[in-house]
């Protein structure tokens, strides 16, 4: 089982970082906004998605979830970070405003003191990966620290976000440093595993029922 920081705990991060705890990994869950870090400790949630709160509670009682302002606390010996800020389309070109992304990897630089594989799960455009690269790179506090970026485009929908990350029809990944996508890769293996499974035995079930509907109306006939 692995460590896991997610930074921002909007709808994206929350359930990212829910879901990873309830598969058994370590999961610290960053947000700079205070109020909602304390109220998620005391078990109130920012938004509501069917099945979440149970999760959440069951996974903080099993003392693998917890949630924090602190980077620092967050990136304490996590092999993977989560970048799931908010990325509003606000700039004049209508592209996505990359401030807070851009944020998270200047804080992400200024704490990681060891190797870990960052991943973006923020709405960004084509070759942000090498723009917090770069920010990490520039601005990290241990020049030493190897990492790698690694992009994951969100595909969840609000409303069933978190049946969405249980059973992901696909799961994108992208880096230049194919050895560190194929890590993040094995994050996701059993989840997907097991829907390609439920997948495969409700299309077979539903085979073999149409082949019995058949055969029960030839008989009647
Ligand atoms: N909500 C969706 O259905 C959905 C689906 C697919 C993709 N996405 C994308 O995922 C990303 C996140 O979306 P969301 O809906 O979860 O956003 P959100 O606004 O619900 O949550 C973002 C969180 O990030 C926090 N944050 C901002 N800057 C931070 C920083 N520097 N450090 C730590 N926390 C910080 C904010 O306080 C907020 O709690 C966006 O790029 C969005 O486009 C969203």
């Amino acid at each position: 089982m692995s460590t896991i920081c997610v930074i921002g705990t909007g709808y994206v991060g929350l359930v990212t970082g829910t879901c990873f705890s309830d598969m058994g990994n370590q999961v610290t869950c960053v947000d700079i906004i205070p109020e909602k870090i304390e109220r998620l400790k005391q078990g109130i949630l920012p938004i509501y998605e069917p099945g979440l709160e149970e999760m959440v509670a069951r996974n903080v009682h099993a003392g693998r979830l917890h949630f924090t302002t602190s980077y620092s606390e967050g990136l304490d010996n996590c092999d993977f970070i989560f970048i799931a800020v908010n990325t509003p389309t606000g700039s004049s070109q209508g592209g996505a405003d990359m401030r807070y992304v851009e944020s998270a990897a200047r804080g992400i630089a200024q704490e990681l003191d060891h190797q870990a594989l960052i991943i973006n799960k923020s709405t960004v455009p084509v070759g942000s990966g090498d723009v917090v690269s770069r920010i990490i790179r520039k601005n990290l506090k241990r020049p030493e620290v190897h990492f790698a970026v690694i992009s994951n485009p969100e595909f969840l929908r609000e409303g069933s976000a978190v049946q969405d990350f249980q059973n992901p029809d696909r799961v994108v990944l992208g880096s230049s440093d194919q050895e560190a996508a194929r890590k993040v890769a094995t994050l996701y293996l059993p989840r997907y595993l097991l829907s390609m499974k439920l997948r495969r035995s409700a299309n077979a079930w539903e085979r073999t029922s149409k082949r019995l509907r058949r055969e029960w109306a030839t008989i009647s006939e």
